[in-house]
């Protein structure tokens, strides 16, 4: 059964002003539509942990800092809706993007530092495009939880940060990455890829799950297993690294040696297609140093 659909700011608020009256806890979960297992896991988890639960689609024009981009990502809303019943959701805020966004709109939410590097040094206003939409997302539901993909590891750095910065008295709930049986990170994107380029996509979950035991094994600097992991992306056939950086899963700042939570985060074109996908990285059991004067293991 297809849950209610509010397409006005106005609606939504009347609604969940009744649903909070009745102490009802408010989860969200941000979309922009096209819905896939990953996103099902993220309703499926607000769904367990919130008695009533929002789901907003919205393709929001102003986090596309490519034109051909935003044209390309077409959603089906009748399925989408179909989808968010099937897995419990009890409302689906999806609203015109003039209901979302003024003409005359002059505010814009920017997180410095952590929307830098990655993606933010390819996707120049693609995060303040996030960070405002999410905000907004956040006045309108005022939402007790909200949750976040790890697929989008930098997005939900970025989130988080902002929560804390803003004082949101909202907890950001991570939602690990949903895979297909070969490793590919679920995407809307993928949609894009011909049957050669599906054949290859899966390499860029290997290449980071390969550089990640490299480096939890121990023996190692993270420059070389990365740029092993480039190497072997860039000889796929179409396929281009874009960035592949061992970065803190907080700040996202690049790390040489890990000493706190880490991910190894990249992004790789194939063909007119840009994937991203990241994996945690911890710090190694016992580090020892593999060049000559090494302490002994044995001793
Ligand atoms: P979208 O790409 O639709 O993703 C919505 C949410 O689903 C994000 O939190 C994303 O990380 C999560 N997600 C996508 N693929 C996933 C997968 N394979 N496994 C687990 N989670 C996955 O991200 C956005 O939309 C937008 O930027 C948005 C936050 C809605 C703001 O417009």
């Amino acid at each position: 059964m297809k849950p209610p659909c509010a397409g006005s700011i106005l609606e939504v608020l009347q609604i969940l002003a009744s649903m909070r009256q009745a102490g009802y806890q408010i989860g969200l979960v941000p979309t922009m539509g096209a819905l896939h297992a990953g996103h099902g896991a993220l309703i499926d988890r607000a769904r367990h942990e919130c008695d009533y639960v929002v789901v907003s689609i919205f393709v929001n024009p102003i986090q596309f800092e490519r034109r051909d981009d935003f044209e390309a990502y077409t959603i089906d809303l009748a399925s989408d809706l179909e989808f968010c019943g099937a897995r419990g959701a009890d409302l689906v805020f999806a609203p015109s993007a003039e209901e979302m966004h003024r003409p005359d709109r002059a505010t814009y939410v920017e997180v410095t530092g952590v929307s830098e590097g990655l993606c933010g040094r390819f996707r120049p206003g693609h995060f303040r495009g996030v960070a405002t939409v999410v905000s907004k997302l956040f006045h309108i539901v005022a939402p007790g939880r909200a949750y976040f993909g790890e697929k989008d590891a930098q997005q939900l750095a970025i989130v988080q940060r902002m929560v804390l910065d803003l004082n949101f008295p909202i907890e950001i709930v991570p939602v690990a990455t949903v895979r297909e049986a070969d490793g590919l990170a679920l995407s809307s994107r993928n949609r894009r890829l011909s049957a050669e380029e599906r054949r290859i996509a899966p390499l860029l979950y290997q290449a980071l799950e390969a550089a990640r035991k490299r480096l939890e094994g121990g023996c190692d600097s993270a420059s070389e297993a990365i740029a092993e992991a480039v190497t072997r992306l860039n000889a796929a056939p179409g396929m281009r690294v874009e960035y592949l950086e061992l970065v803190d899963a907080l700040t996202m700042a690049p790390v040489e040696r890990i000493s706190g939570p880490a991910r190894i985060a990249a992004a790789v074109w194939l063909g007119n297609t840009r994937l991203i996908d990241n994996v945690a990285v911890s710090a190694p059991a016992a580090r020892y140093d593999c060049g000559a004067g090494k302490a002994d293991p044995q001793a």
